[in-house]
């Protein structure tokens, strides 16, 4: 498990270090630095999985790749950075995770998006959780309804990758539809069946009662297609799958989170970007409590959010036991005289929070007091 992340130098952070816990929610106003603690963990993995944290020789961070797109050195580096004579503080990443230390050091070239390791700041050994086969990065952006999906075999099967948009969701859905048994405490008691596409199915009837999936290959191309059945019982009913078009946009952007969740096993590393975007707010409940139900079968969990659904469902997954409250971290990100500052509120094991930092989800009180006024 990662239990700190400590950014130098990187976009909005001059140098901050940032706890995590099992089931982390970065909240906080727009523009305060959330997604950057994210986008650093994709940097790295993409460096990683470009071969670029091998021989301290050729190694470096890889500013634009398949998880990231950060622009050259001089986007990323913090604009109030001032070099100090004699030093060689530059872009530097670290972790700790299971009580090691593993710290990258670049140095700078402002127009490269390709910036090599400082010698002798190279790191032995990489981060299991990281660099495992249950990692996901899963975006604010992700793939709209479409009537087909690409089917990768390279991403969705072998390495076990949703996607950062969530583009191989389906694939792997079909892939294992039967043959991934969802464990304690994922497993949803309304249905018998452990395999991933009936578990899918009764996650997804949290968010849109009487829907069934069905996932299946394009004969003939390297596509697979997604299809929703309400089971409704009208004259004019058919068994027919609607398209993913003529549903909305909710189930299609959900649909990768309820997957990253159901096939997190312990030791994996879910990185979720607003994964409440588009969702009525009982749905925003129900995925927060299955995201817990994820960390407590032991996947690491770090979620940008604006939703206080998101946070109640948390709330009351620590209340009803779900998971410890112990596991819950809570960071509020805001701006203090220019710079980002990180407050962190605790959950009790009632659910209750010890404080309510001034901004932190506080909008509905403020609107109420006005109503009421
Ligand atoms: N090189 C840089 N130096 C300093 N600040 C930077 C740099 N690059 C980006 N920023 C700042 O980082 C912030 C953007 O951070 P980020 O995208 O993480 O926000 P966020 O909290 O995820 O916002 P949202 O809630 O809208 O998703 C902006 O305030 C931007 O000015
Ligand atoms: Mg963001």
């Amino acid at each position: 498990m990662l239990d700190t992340i400590r950014l130098t130098n990187f976009k909005a952070f001059a140098d901050a270090e940032i706890p995590l816990g099992r089931l982390t929610l970065l909240t906080g106003l727009n523009s305060a630095g959330k997604s950057t603690v994210l986008q650093s963990l994709g940097l790295l993995r993409q460096s990683g999985d470009a071969g670029l944290f091998g021989d301290e020789d050729e190694g470096g961070f890889l500013l634009n790749g398949t998880m990231v797109d950060l622009g050259t050195g001089q986007d990323v580096l913090h604009e109030d950075y001032v070099p100090v004579k004699g030093t060689e503080r530059g872009i530097a990443l670290a972790l700790d995770a299971d009580g090691t230390e593993f710290r990258w050091a670049a140095e700078y070239h402002a127009e490269n998006d390709l910036l090599p390791l400082r010698s002798g700041a190279g790191q032995s050994g990489l981060p299991l959780s990281l660099f495992d086969r249950g990692f996901q990065y899963l975006k604010a952006e992700r793939l709209s309804p479409a009537v087909s999906y690409p089917r990768s075999h390279e991403a969705a099967i072998r390495r076990g990758f949703l996607g950062c948009q969530g583009e191989h969701a389906v694939n792997f859905l079909r892939h294992h539809a039967d043959d991934l048994m969802v464990e304690e405490p994922l497993r949803h008691p309304a249905v018998d069946s452990a395999g991933l596409l009936h578990q899918v199915d009764a996650w997804m009837r949290e968010i849109c009662p009487g829907v069934n999936l069905e996932a299946s290959a394009i004969d003939g191309t390297d596509l697979v297609r997604l299809g929703y059945q309400f089971g409704t019982a009208g004259p004019l009913a058919s068994n027919r799958p609607h398209r993913p078009t003529n549903v909305g946009f909710g189930l299609s952007y959900v649909l990768p989170i309820v997957i990253a969740c159901l096939s997190a096993g312990p030791g994996s590393l879910l990185l979720l970007e607003n994964p409440e975007a588009h969702l009525h707010p009982r749905g925003q409940t129900r995925m927060a409590m299955l995201m817990a139900a994820a960390a407590a079968a032991g996947a690491q969990l770090i979620v940008e959010t604006h939703s206080d659904h998101v946070l109640n469902g948390l709330r009351i997954a620590v209340k009803n036991k779900t998971l410890p409250h112990t596991d819950v971290r809570l960071l509020y990100f805001h701006r203090s005289a220019g710079r980002v500052e990180i407050l962190s509120p605790n959950v009790g094991p009632d659910g209750m929070l010890s404080d309510w930092p001034d901004g932190f989800f506080d909008e509905w009180e403020n609107s109420l007091d006005q109503l009421l006024d």
